[in-house]
Formats: C-alpha cells, structure tokens, sequence
C-alpha cells in the first residue's frame, strides 16, 4: 500500500476512493444538547508534548489532532481516532504528510510536506476544510508551521504559496480539458483500441464533437487522446474572422493517429512498436509519419 501510494496518480485515485466512502459513512454530528462553547473564546498554543497528552489513549487528557499546525478536538470521531480506531495514529500530533501520502509508519507520519505534487497539496487543503467544517478548531501547534506567538512561520508562508500554486496548476489542466477534452475509449484484446468523440466526451459538454488525436503536453510524459475542434476559428482565438476553418487541427501539440480517417470522430488504433519522442519533436511540429506508445 505504502510503495504504491508513491505514485501520485494512485495516490490521487486512492483519495477519490477515500472521500467516496468518508461521505457515506460521516462521523456523528455533536449531539445538540451539548452546550456550544463561546466563539469567542481564546485559541490554545501547543508545543507538541502538549498535543501527545490528547492522544485519547486511557488517563490522556483528550482526543486532538493536528493538520498543518491546526489542532482539533476529534473526540466526536473517537471511532476513528480514538484506541483501536483505524486512524488511531494521527491522534496526539501532526501527521500532515501521511493525510496525502497514506505512509502511516512513524516515518510517514510526519509535518514536512515538502515536495508534494499539485494534487497533494489540494488534497492536504480539502482535509484541512473538512476539519474546519466536522471538528471543533482549538488552536495552532507550535513548531513548523507556527512559532511561540502563534504566528506564521515563513514555512507556512511558504506552505500558502505551494497550495495557490496547486489550484493554479488545476485551473490550466481544467482550460486545457476544455479545449482538449479526453476522447472516449475502450479496449478489446482482438480489436485493439477504439477511441471516439462525442459532444460529451472527457465529461466535458460542447457544442461540438470534435476528432481523437493524439495531445502531447511537453514536460507531462506519455501523450493522451483528446478530441480536437475540427472547424471554426481556433479556441485561443474565437472571435477571429480571418480563419481557416479548422478548429484547432494546427495547435503544434497534436499529432494524427495512423491509419485513422483524419475527419472522423472514431478511430480504431492498432498496436504499435513504441518509439520515443525527443524533445525537439515535442516542442515543434511533428509530423504523422512518426508512431507512438499509445496511452490513455
Ligand atoms: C491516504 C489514504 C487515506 C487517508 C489519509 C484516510 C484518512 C481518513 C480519515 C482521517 C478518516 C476519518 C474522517 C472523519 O473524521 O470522519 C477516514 C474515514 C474513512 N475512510 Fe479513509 N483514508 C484513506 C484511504 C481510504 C481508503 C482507500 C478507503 C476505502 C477504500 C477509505 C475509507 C474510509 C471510510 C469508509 C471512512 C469512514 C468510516 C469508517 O472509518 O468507519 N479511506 N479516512
């Protein structure tokens, strides 16, 4: 499990997997005859030997945690948190980093989230409002992310702009499915592939159905299929009259599958041997006599 969460695209399936189930089964909803404590009341500093003693363990103080220097009182979630509870470990610390990597050993749990990936970061920012939403806030952890004042570490600041980085790097993969829209795709061991366009192809709704071709984004490996704008102006440029018609069929990124009908929306694609593309044919305009690994 450790090993294979390495991989940040499991890791991101794994976590899709995760909420899918956490919001099946919520933890319980503080009982409302409990009394509400003041809002106003003053958030608490810990040093970390402070937060060991809520660890909920027999004769500890309570049952908190902490998420990138944020402490919360878990004791409703005690199930999951508390002794023999499946996530008992994160209880008494900050174990930011094991939230997105799932290495639950000592070395895994951990507060140093340097180099992560894009994903993890918005994975580590969803957990962090899912606390603030379920669990009562108590204070900061003083430490990586917050000193003795309780104010901002530079690693937090740093921290801030690694998370405003992630959403940007979302925000350019969501324009590009919307200009790219992932093709539809099924595989058959006699066949082979078959991959296709609709208007709702890649989850992406549009007024046009567009043709598969092959999109390679430089610095992102292995190339995808995309459904391609095969008439009108090109999608960087939609208000320009003085244009030929083709869509985005001359974006230098795509590449004509062989052997397909380059104006169909369908495309049977036959195994072939894999070559490797250099970076020069990556970054200008390469021409369909090449042929590729196809992944997708
Ligand atoms: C990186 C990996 C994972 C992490 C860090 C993680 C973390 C957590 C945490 C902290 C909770 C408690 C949430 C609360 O306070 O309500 C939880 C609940 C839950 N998780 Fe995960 N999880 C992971 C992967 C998974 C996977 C792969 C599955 C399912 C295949 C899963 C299924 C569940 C379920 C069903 C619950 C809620 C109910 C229960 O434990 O009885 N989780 N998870």
């Amino acid at each position: 499990m450790v090993a294979l969460m390495a991989n940040p695209t499991v890791r991101a399936a794994t976590m899709a997997i995760h909420n899918f189930f956490r919001d099946l089964y919520p933890a319980p909803k503080q009982p409302s005859s409990q009394p509400r404590k003041s809002k106003a009341k003053k958030e608490r500093l810990f040093t970390a030997d402070d937060l060991k003693k809520y660890d909920g363990k027999e004769g500890s103080k309570g049952l908190y945690l902490a998420i990138l220097g944020r402490v919360y009182n878990v004791k409703k979630g005690k199930d999951h948190y508390g002794p023999g509870g499946g996530y008992e470990f994160f209880a008494g610390r900050d174990g930011s980093r094991a939230f997105v990597s799932g290495d639950f050993t000592e070395e895994g749990l951990i507060d140093d989230i340097r180099g992560l990936t894009s994903t993890d970061y918005i994975g580590l920012n969803d957990w962090v409002k899912f606390y603030d939403k379920d669990y009562k806030y108590v204070g900061k952890l003083i430490g990586r992310f917050y000193d003795k004042n309780g104010d901002p570490t530079p690693y937090h600041t740093e921290v801030q702009k690694w998370i405003a980085e992630a959403y940007d790097v979302q925000d350019n993969d969501n324009q590009e499915k919307k200009m790219f829209p992932p093709c539809n795709s099924e595989w058959n061991p006699d066949t082979g592939s078959r991959v296709w366009c609709t208007k709702r192809s890649g989850g992406v709704a549009r007024d046009w159905v567009g043709v598969p071709r092959k999109l390679f984004n430089p610095g992102k490996g292995q190339p995808r299929c995309a459904c391609v704008k095969d008439s009108g102006p090109p999608s960087h440029d939609p208000t320009r009259t003085n244009h030929d018609n083709r869509g985005d069929l001359d974006n230098p990124n795509i590449l004509e599958y062989t052997d397909c009908p380059p104006d169909q929306p369908e495309c049977m694609i036959k195994p072939s041997p894999s070559l490797h593309l250099t970076p020069a044919c990556l970054a200008s305009q390469c021409n369909t006599k090449y042929s590729h690994d196809q992944k997708f």
